[in-house]
Order: C-alpha cells, then sequence, then structure tokens
C-alpha cells in the first residue's frame, strides 16, 4: 500500500473478521474524540457514498439478481473505495478532521485475498491504486473466534429479521482464511497495526482502544 503523504487530520479504520465488535466500538472511540472538541468524521465501507451505498446493495444483497463474479467482487469493492476517498475521506482529512472507517482496504486483501484466493500482491495493488495515498494512520485489527463471532451476527440478524448476507453466508473454511489473513497482515505492518481481543468486554476493549489512540494519533 502506498504512504500516506502528509495530512493535517487522522485516519483510523476498523477492520476483523464477522463479529468482533467493530462498529460497536468505532461509534465509542468517536464519542470521547467529539468529547475532547474534535471533528470525526464517521464512514463504513462499502458504502459511505451515495454510489458506494449502491454497490454495497449489489454485493451484500444479490439486487441484480446475476451471479457476482470474484473479479468483479474485487473491482466492486476498489470502486467503492476509491468514490469513499476522493468524496469523503480526503476532503476531510485535507481540512484536518479525523476519519474512522468501518473496514477499509485491509477487507480487501483479506477477504477477496486470503478469503477467495487472490493473489495477495495484486490485491494490495488494487487498493493502492484506489485509495491514492490514503493509507490509514492507525488499524484497529478486533480479532474473535468464529464462533463467537458468528453467534454473535446470527444473533444481530435475528433481532432485524434480516438474513445474512452473500459474504456472511461464505463457507467456515472461508472466514477462517480471512481471519488468518487479518493476522498476517498486522505482522506484516506492525506500525500500522494493532491487534485487540474481541472475546474481551466491551468496556475493557473500549479502555484498550482509547489509550492506543491517545498514544498513537495523540488525540
Ligand atoms: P460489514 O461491514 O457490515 O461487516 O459488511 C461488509 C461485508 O463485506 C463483510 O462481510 C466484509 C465484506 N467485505 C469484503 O469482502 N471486502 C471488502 O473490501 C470490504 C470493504 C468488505
Amino acid at each position: 500500500m502506498a504512504e500516506t503523504g502528509k495530512q493535517k487530520g487522522k485516519f483510523i479504520t476498523f477492520e476483523g473478521p464477522e463479529g468482533g465488535g467493530k462498529t460497536t466500538q468505532a461509534q465509542r472511540l468517536i464519542d470521547r474524540l467529539q468529547e475532547r472538541g474534535l471533528e470525526v468524521l464517521y464512514t463504513r465501507e462499502p458504502g459511505g457514498t451515495p454510489t458506494g451505498e449502491a454497490i454495497r446493495d449489489i454485493l451484500q444483497h444479490h439486487v441484480t439478481g446475476e451471479e457476482i463474479s470474484p473479479a468483479t467482487e474485487v473491482l466492486l469493492f476498489a470502486a467503492s473505495r476509491a468514490q469513499l476517498v476522493n468524496h469523503v475521506i480526503r476532503p476531510a482529512l485535507d481540512r484536518g478532521a479525523w476519519v474512522v472507517c468501518d473496514r477499509f482496504a485491509d477487507s480487501t486483501t483479506a477477504y477477496q485475498g486470503y478469503g477467495r484466493g487472490f493473489d495477495i500482491d495484486q490485491m494490495i495493488a488494487i487498493n493502492s491504486f484506489a485509495i491514492a495515498g490514503a493509507t490509514p494512520d492507525l488499524t484497529l485489527l478486533l480479532d474473535v473466534d468464529l464462533d463467537e463471532g458468528f453467534r454473535r451476527i446470527t444473533e444481530r440478524h435475528r433481532r432485524k429479521a434480516s438474513p445474512l448476507d452473500r459474504i456472511e453466508q461464505e463457507h467456515r473454511s472461508f472466514h477462517e482464511r480471512v481471519r488468518q489473513g487479518y493476522l498476517d497482515l498486522a505482522a506484516k505492518w506492525p506500525e500500522r497495526f494493532r491487534i485487540f481481543n474481541g472475546m474481551e468486554a466491551e468496556d475493557t476493549i473500549a479502555a484498550a482502544i482509547w489509550e492506543c489512540v491517545t498514544r498513537e494519533c495523540g488525540a
């Protein structure tokens, strides 16, 4: 991935396998940053722009009724990301805001690279093209045991009366490769990644993340 150019804001991404608590922890971090009077922008992938949300529907819910080929899947995630970087993330960083993003480029390397089996370096190159230098300052990886992660997302879908989405429905072995892939990426880029145990209590993780963000990014 290309290195970030000098930017005024801070860019933090949450990553990890399904059901690790990314969205909850992102919200808790944002609350604390805002208590400090900082401008914080929350966004998510795929999505975060009208174009990106339309792509999210295609990717998650079979809205076209057509089977999505694996290569198309990679490029749709990348297209959503390019739009998000250009229209939302880059302008926010340039004006000095903090950007907290729920999944970003590492998701493509983990899911489409490690999960689907595409060449890892090729995924990194496609990401690099899509993000055009907007590399996160810090990536918080919420690692979680597969059974616990799926117990949580199944419960969430039950509450919302929604089905598991297209990628959540993938085989267990796919999700195991994704989890391991994230750990590999964290080992490859130790200066950017910090790993948190998603099995711990929500408050414990939130406190550890806050300590990490204040230390690494000077909130
Ligand atoms: P979520 O953010 O609500 O968990 O849903 C996003 C889903 O899309 C999740 O299953 C992970 C998957 N995904 C990829 O496969 N590749 C990507 O690049 C991104 C951003 C998400």
